[in-house]
């Protein structure tokens, strides 16, 4: 028996298309279906996404709602395809033709080819299912053999049917150094659409992912919930549509803004992919599924080792020169990290990169600040057995450049009005095969001259406006497509040669965060906030969807009310780095840090690769408690924040989760400050997983401090 509870969508509905015996198409993963019927007028319709089942249980469906809605005949709702034939008319029907399912490993592939009954239009859906991870991968190729293009005003990636007696959306919106606030709501009838048209950096304001729970709120252990976000890194828009008997279809795609398609006979336009989960166990079984699926399949190297850094960004800008660099590299040796990254600010002769007015495309060593070349700065790095690292900004142009007065036409601007700057700078054109083939020996030539080059942060600091395609001409619809098209063509050719070098993905803090670039990348910069206090909340919000050796956190002198320990506990739960002067540490915070990059590295492994459990909301207490358990259930290592900023507060015990109730663990506190001890009643006991998930843990003893944390280690005994 279906229950409302466990059943995001079930047919039911008398209005739409009833037939026997239909066809049935399965999509499952350990977890989820998703059943599709090919109704009696050969239109292939949705009938259940919800919890796996046994056969005989989908055999049962009957119907359901077209999969990929057409524009111009009967559907009156937002379409998942809407496409003007070269005859100008507007209508477009598709009809099953065929489809086939092959299984590999872990992955099962379902593709299926629909037709048009009158015009000689394919579209084929595609389908992959992640047994393992519970995460399905949706996408569609459109393809034509009309006699001229067709033109496309809608091309979503998937279109999915709900119908639940709530909705509530979950969505992150942000802004500079303020990304991914979480905001949930209830979804009332209409539209409501979350959406870039930045063209560039398209995170900016909002981040590209969201939960979408079913019959009320879930919560991070209950619940029936969607969590789905798009693989591209471009405009994009997913359409929220509760129509007037409560059915709701989310469509996810490319945001067709402005960006009418003109798909030519025999080219195949391939959308994104729609990332999803569905779950009946609440987000944060949800993220978990994405973690998973991310370490094995969403990001470049996601079970691989990631290197601990020191950047200089936030200690010099761009004020530095050799030796104050060597100075650095001394300071990460003495730290114990393994790279030093530098970053903005070590390019331009002509115009030299001082700051961020002038330098960007002059991709040369500024000969007054580095006059022994990146070569140097390489080998004296190696000397001192650390590695070295490198900001780039590729796709960007200053006006005061060489690059901008030797290539004007390699610019996205309007041919006859005013430049419009952002950050003092303009997009590169990269829908220009030649802006591609620069952009690629930005890469290549600096790796072919410093081979010793071991990573590279990406950067992207402004979203487009003004902006015109000179390579495109008449063609200006496709330029939002069409440049994010032409980054992936660069990102391609960089991983064909450099398979494995570690790259940040960057854009003015969070601006980039999505897993259609993540392929190619082995990590993300969250935000230029780097208080620990804001950063509690922004590496929350992003460990909804991103797995933590993803989410780069670095220890730096922001948030001064925060002591280090507080700043580096909370770097810890991420991707950890510093960007800090390290010779301004008292002794006894040298120390510290010199013992927290040893710790990180020995809890690192189970912070990267663990699950992980949200157990207390900075949004719902003033404290963040959240844990990550090795795949085995023998180790854990536990993050406790209080957030007050002013008082002592009381708390309640912490039920953990996650681990093996029959396990007995020891419980540790490590990280400590120097000459501080643990003040935890348990510290140092042996406990059962029993008791830890049902008793739980005083993480308040005695009214814990304003603003303190703490890292517990749990280790199989
Ligand atoms: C923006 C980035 O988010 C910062 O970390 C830094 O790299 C600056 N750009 C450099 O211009």
């Amino acid at each position: 028996m279906l229950t409302r509870l466990t059943v995001a969508f079930a047919f039911s509905c008398l209005s739409c298309h009833l037939f026997a015996q239909a066809q049935q198409i399965i999509i499952e993963t350990s977890q989820s279906a998703l059943v599709l019927t090919v109704g009696g007028n050969q239109r292939v319709l949705q009938s259940y996404l919800g919890r796996k089942l046994a056969p005989a249980a989908y055999a049962a469906l009957t119907g359901g709602r077209e999969v990929y809605l057409t524009a111009g005949m009967d559907n009156q709702f937002e379409p998942a395809i809407r496409l003007v034939h070269n005859d100008g008319n507007p209508s477009l029907e598709l009809k099953y033709v065929s489809h086939k399912t092959t299984r590999e490993h872990d992955l099962t592939q379902t593709d299926i080819v629909l037709k048009d009954p009158v015009y000689p239009v394919e579209v084929t859906l595609h389908y992959t299912a992640y047994q393992n991870s519970g995460v399905i991968k949706s996408w569609a190729d459109i393809l034509h053999r009309e006699k001229k293009p067709v033109m496309l005003t809608q091309y979503a990636s998937a279109l999915l049917h709900f119908n639940s007696e709530e909705y509530w959306l979950t969505q992150f919106h942000g802004d500079w150094a303020r990304e991914v606030n979480m905001v949930e709501e209830k979804l009332t009838n209409g539209i409501k659409t979350l959406e870039s048209k930045l063209g560039t950096r398209t995170n900016f304001y909002q981040t590209q992912a969201f939960f979408l729970s079913l019959n009320g709120k879930s919560s991070e252990t209950a619940g029936e919930l969607i969590a789905g976000t798009l693989a591209w890194t471009g405009n994009f828009q997913y359409t929220f549509e509760v129509d007037q008997r409560n059915g709701l279809r989310v469509r996810s795609g490319i945001n067709a803004y402005a960006s009418e398609y003109y798909l030519a006979p025999g080219e195949t336009f391939t959308t994104p992919a729609f990332i999803f989960t569905w779950t009946d166990q609440g987000k944060g079984q949800a993220s978990r599924n994405l973690h998973t699926w991310a370490r094995n399949f969403g990001v470049l190297d996601g079970k691989g080792p990631r290197l601990t850094l020191l950047n200089n960004w936030e200690a010099t800008h761009t004020s530095f020169n050799e030796t104050r660099l060597t100075e650095l590299f001394d300071e990460g040796k003495k730290l114990g990290i393994d790279l030093f990254l530098l970053d903005d600010g070590w390019f331009g002769n002509a115009f030299p990169r001082n700051d961020d007015k002038a330098g960007l495309g002059d991709w040369q060593e500024d000969k007054k600040k580095l006059p022994s070349g990146l070569g140097y700065l390489v080998k004296e790095a190696e000397k001192k057995s650390i590695k070295f690292g490198i900001w780039l900004e590729p796709e960007m142009v200053n006006p005061k450049s060489e690059l901008y007065q030797k290539h004007p036409e390699w610019i996205l601007k309007l041919p006859n009005r005013e430049e419009n700057y952002g950050r003092n700078q303009l997009v590169l054109d990269l829908v220009n095969p030649q802006v591609q083939d620069f952009v690629f020996a930005v890469v290549d030539d600096m790796m072919t001259k410093n081979p010793g080059i071991a990573f590279i942060k990406w950067d992207c600091n402004r979203s487009m406006t003004n902006a015109y395609s000179p390579y495109l001409k008449e063609k200006q619809s496709h330029l939002y497509i069409a440049y994010t098209q032409g980054l992936y063509k660069v990102m391609e050719r960089i991983r064909a040669k450099y398979p494995h070098l570690p790259i940040m993905l960057c854009a003015g803090g969070g601006g980039r965060t999505d897993y259609g670039a993540m392929k190619y990348f082995t990590e993300f910069w969250p935000s230029d906030n780097t208080d620990g206090l804001e950063r509690i909340f922004i590496q929350w919000g992003y460990s909804y969807f991103f797995p933590s050796n993803t989410i780069s956190a670095h220890v730096t002198s922001m948030g001064k009310l925060q002591s280090l320990k507080f700043r580096t506990d909370v770097a810890m739960m991420g991707k950890m780095g510093y960007d800090i002067r390290v010779n301004n540490f008292t002794p006894q915070e040298l120390q510290f840090s010199q013992e927290a990059v040893k710790t990180y590295k020995r809890i690192s492994e189970t912070v990267w690769f663990g699950n992980l459990y949200r157990l207390i909301s900075p949004y719902e207490e003033s404290r963040a408690v959240l844990m990550y358990v090795s795949e085995n259930k023998s180790k854990a290592i536990l993050f406790n924040y209080q957030l007050h900023t002013r008082r002592k507060d009381l708390f309640g015990r912490v039920q953990l989760q996650g681990l093996d109730p029959q396990k007995k663990y020891r419980f540790r506190e490590i990280n400590l400050f120097p000459d501080t001890k643990s003040i935890n009643p348990d510290n140092n006991k042996v406990l059962t997983g029993e008791y830890l998930m049902n008793i739980g843990l005083n993480l308040a003893p005695g009214r814990i401090a304003p603003l303190s944390s703490n890292i517990f280690e749990l280790t199989e005994e």
